[in-house]
This record gives structure tokens, sequence and C-alpha cells, in this order.
């Protein structure tokens, strides 16, 4: 039996894959490339020793996508797939609906038809909005603020309704807070396309070289410095959360909501000295104003995790930015190869090209 895992070239899901590898899963991947590379899925190959069936499809292509479940003995599916861009999803509204959500809902049609029932989806502590206060548990006000965040509630939402529909389902909806880092042998790391939006990225091109100076959005906030204040959480850590919330659906039944975040919050101005010390480079930033929709303060109450999924988050700040520097300053322009997949394939490392059928 196989794991089926949408979105696997990316960030968050590349380096899941290395851990469900790791764990002795089988996994195939379907991704569209739209925001990631094969070269990352070739790494992950490198560093697992294992071979990837992988097939390059967009999820909107339900015939293609079916493809995959007649074809394949699939166990789960773990849903990364997705448009994540905060601004851009305000400009591109429909883009984002028709990506995020018409996609999950082709893929759990498909899911239903072909019985395989059991679902690990990739949510963001963005359907919290502005928090009312922290830690932020499970059961706190949602309230997207923005079309990438209504997509990840609206999800939410259609997920719990085909549960109460048929309670065959097992789903495990995972809200992360701020994934950074990288993997520790700095062969798979974040790659956003363009002018990062978010913080260790833009701090890593900094550093790099690639971008002059870091802004930091507002400088009073009521929190220890007056920049705002998130809860990073190493993405090692958070591809370790989906390999038990993928044990949990195994074995128990239901619909299972889990924060994974670290429980602890960093300012901006912590995370810059963080990663100064971490690393030897001096990030300059200047103040500028804040960002509109930036919440104060955010971070997690993870015991949830903790105690149902047994999982804890266990590196530190420290880890987060050594490995997201040996990441970026190890790949300065990150995934520079773009080979030719063949459709479908097997990654393995040295090679892409044994055709899979
Ligand atoms: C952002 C998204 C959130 C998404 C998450 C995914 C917004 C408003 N929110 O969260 O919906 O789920 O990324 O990872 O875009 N900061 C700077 N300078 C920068 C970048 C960020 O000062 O160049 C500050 C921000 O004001 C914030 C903190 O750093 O206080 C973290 O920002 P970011 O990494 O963008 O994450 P979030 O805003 O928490």
């Amino acid at each position: 039996m196989e794991i089926l895992i949408t979105g696997g070239a990316g960030f968050i899901g590349s380096h899941t894959c290395v851990e469900l590898l790791n764990e002795g899963y089988e996994i195939i991947v379907v991704d569209n490339f739209s925001n990631s590379k094969p070269e990352s899925l070739k790494r992950v190959s490198k560093l697992t020793g294992k071979l990837i069936k992988f097939y390059q499809i967009d999820l909107l292509k339900q015939d293609l996508l079916e493809k995959v479940f007649q074809d394949n003995q699939i166990e789960a599916v773990i849903h990364f797939a997705g448009l994540k861009a905060v601004g851009e999803s305000v400009n591109f509204p429909l883009k984002y609906y028709e990506n995020n959500i018409t996609s999950t809902i082709i893929l759990c049609e498909l899911m239903q038809k072909y019985k395989v029932k059991k679902l690990v989806f990739s949510s963001s502590a963005t359907v919290y909005g502005m928090p009312e206060k922290v830690p932020i548990s499970e059961g706190s006000p949602l309230k997207a603020l923005n079309p990438y965040g209504r997509t990840k509630l609206m999800i939410e939402e259609i997920l719990q309704d085909l549960y109460f529909s048929d309670t065959e389902w097992r789903i495990s909806i995972l809200r992360y807070f701020n994934p950074i880092g990288a993997h520790e042998s700095g062969e798979i790391g974040e790659d956003p396309n363009g002018i990062p939006n978010n913080l260790m990225p833009y701090i890593t091109k900094v550093a790099v070289g690639q971008l002059e100076e870091l802004q930091i959005y507002g400088k009073d906030y009521s929190t220890i410095d007056g920049t705002g204040v998130r809860d990073y959480i190493h993405v090692v850590d958070l591809a370790q959360g989906h390999v038990l919330a993928l044990d949990k659906i195994k074995k128990s039944t239901g619909i299972h909501i889990f924060n994974l975040g670290t429980g602890k919050g960093y300012s901006v101005l912590e995370v810059v000295s963080a990663f100064e010390t971490a690393t030897g480079v001096k990030i300059p930033f200047k103040i500028t104003q804040p960002r509109s929709g930036d919440a104060a303060i955010c971070y997690a109450n993870p015991l949830k995790a903790e105690k149902e999924l047994n999982w804890i988050a266990k590196k530190t700040i420290h880890d987060m930015c050594e490995d997201s520097w040996r990441w970026q300053s190890r790949n300065p322009n990150g995934y520079t190869k773009n080979e030719e997949l063949k459709n479908p394939c097997l990654i393995q490392s040295e090679d892409f090209l044994i055709p899979n059928n």
C-alpha cells in the first residue's frame, strides 16, 4: 500500500516525503511544479536512498488524477498541493478558490470513488485570523482575513461535512504555525519564487547578498520589543507531525484537528538576533510601516498534538536558523536544475529516467 502525496515537491511536502520514506512508507508524489522543482524530489531520493513514484499532474485534471488511483494501491493521501501567497490571493481570488478548493473537491471525489478514505490535510494557523488571545487552541474562534486563508477555512469545513456524511472517513487537519528551517543535510529547503513574502526566506536572501536589507514591518506592537511575535516551527518537526497524524488515522476513526507549533513566540528582532548568533552573518534592517493584516502576537497551544499524536516540536530557534542558512548558503539560487521528467516516472537520485510503465 502506498501513500499519495499531493504537492510533494514543495517545501513542507518534500520534507514530509523524507520522513515517510525513512519510516518505510512507499510514496507516490503528484505535483504540477507550479511553485516547486523536480530537483527537490531527486534530492529526497538521494537523502533517503529510496525511489519515488511520480506523476506530473494538475489536480484540476480529474481524468489524469483518476489514473493514479486506478493504477496504484493507495492507502491514504496527504494533501499539500495549493497556492499560498496571501497578497496574490487578494489580487486573484478566483484563481485561489479554483486551485485550492476545486482541486480538493476533485481529490476527495476520487478518494471516495476508490474507497481511499484516509486524509491528512495541510491547513494553516491563518484560519485563526487576528487571535483574540494566545496561546491559540484548536477551539479558538476562526476568521480568515484574505482569500488564501478562506480557502483553508472552507476546505476544513468541506472536510467536516464530508466526514459527517460518511463516518468511514478518517481525517487529520493540521494547522501549521510558521514553518522555517530546512533538512539538516542542507539538500532540501524553502525555494520561494521571486522576492520572498515571509520572514526567514527574506532574512536568508539578505544574508546571502541577494537582497539589500530586511524591512521589519512595524515596531509599535504590544510585544516584548514592539515587533510582531510568531511561533516558528522547524519544518522537520512539522514533517514528523504528518507521519504521526497518518498513524493516528490508521488507528482511529474520526476527524481530528491539530495545531502544529512549538508554543513559543519570537519577535522579528529576536529572530534576526538568533540568526546572527547561529550564523555569524549580520542582517541589516530598517523599520517600516506595519503590513496590513498582520497580528501582533500569534503562537500555538500545541498540547492536543502532544497528547493525542505524541508529537512535540524538538528543534530550537537556533537549529531553525542554522538549518535555514545551511540550505540557503549551499544553494544561493535554490534548486537550479530544471530537468524534464518522464511522466509518470520513478525518481531516483542519480537519474530521473526510469519509465514507470
Ligand atoms: C504569513 C501569512 C499567513 C501564512 C504564512 C505562511 C500574511 C499576512 N500572513 O504568516 O497567512 O499562512 O505566512 O507561512 O502574509 N516580517 C517582517 N518583514 C518581512 C517579512 C515578515 O517584518 O519581510 C514580519 C511580519 O510582520 C510578522 C513576522 O515577520 O510579524 C512573520 O511574517 P511571515 O513570515 O510573513 O509570516 P506570517 O505573517 O505569520
